[in-house]
């Protein structure tokens, strides 16, 4: 399967999990939440804030209560239909292909937790570029995301085990998604050679927190 039909069958994946996910995702985020929200409270996510693939609402919970504003893109309609029964006021939702992204205005912080894992290779670059033309001067983007140590809680898949693993529905359909585990500091080089500087940590097993700026 060629990059692009993983990107395909990933989105595939989470618009037919929308309704379970928090079930079967929430127990595993938990994990790494206070270390995550000790970062994320730290005062660099304010003002007007992008969320990326933003997903039932879960990390935007949080953002709303730090930010002015949050504005959500996600692909999955069924996500945002989730991530709305928070009724947060000052968030607001669009569906958006992240592989086919190009930001129209500025944001003070760009955040995203649990995407970068799923973004191949070849589209990091591409990825990065957009989100620079999404920050202000003076702006930040934080991230969460898993590392190595949370590979041993998936099934590699049998072809592509260093970019892919299978998921299955609780209605048993399987999809095969792009699962890339990297690590903090091959994270902060590969990001400094695009000109950020990120201060990026394991803060729990499992998990790391960036902090990066252009
Ligand atoms: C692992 S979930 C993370 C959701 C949320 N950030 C969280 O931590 O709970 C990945 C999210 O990426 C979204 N997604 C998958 N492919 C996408 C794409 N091509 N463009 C935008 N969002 C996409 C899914 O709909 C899903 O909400």
């Amino acid at each position: 399967m060629t990059a692009h039909s993983l990107i395909d069958s990933q989105l595939g994946y989470y618009r037919a999990r929308a309704a379970e996910y928090d079930s079967t995702f929430v127990p595993y985020q938990e994990a790494g939440l206070p270390a995550a929200l000790e970062r994320l409270r730290a005062g660099n996510i304010r003002g007007e804030v992008l969320e990326l693939a933003s997903g039932t609402g879960y990390w935007t919970r949080f953002l709303s209560e730090a930010a002015d504003t949050v504005t959500c893109l996600d692909g999955s309609p069924e996500m945002i239909e989730e991530a709305r029964r928070h009724g947060l006021a000052n968030v607001s939702f669009q569906q958006q292909d992240l592989f086919d992204w190009t930001p129209e205005r500025q944001w003070d912080s760009v955040f995203f937790a649990h995407w970068l894992a799923h973004v191949p290779d070849e589209n990091f670059d591409a990825f990065w570029s957009s989100v620079r033309k999404a920050v202000r001067p003076g702006g930040v983007v934080e991230f969460v995301d898993v590392t190595g140590e949370a590979r041993r809680l998936e099934q590699q898949d049998a072809q592509q085990p260093e970019i892919a693993v299978q998921r299955s529905l609780e209605d048993g359909r399987t999809f095969r998604i792009v699962k890339i585990f990297r690590e903090p500091a091959e994270l902060a080089e590969r990001l400094g050679a695009l000109g950020w500087t990120c201060e990026i940590d394991e803060v729990h097993p499992g998990f790391l927190y960036a902090t990066c700026r252009p």
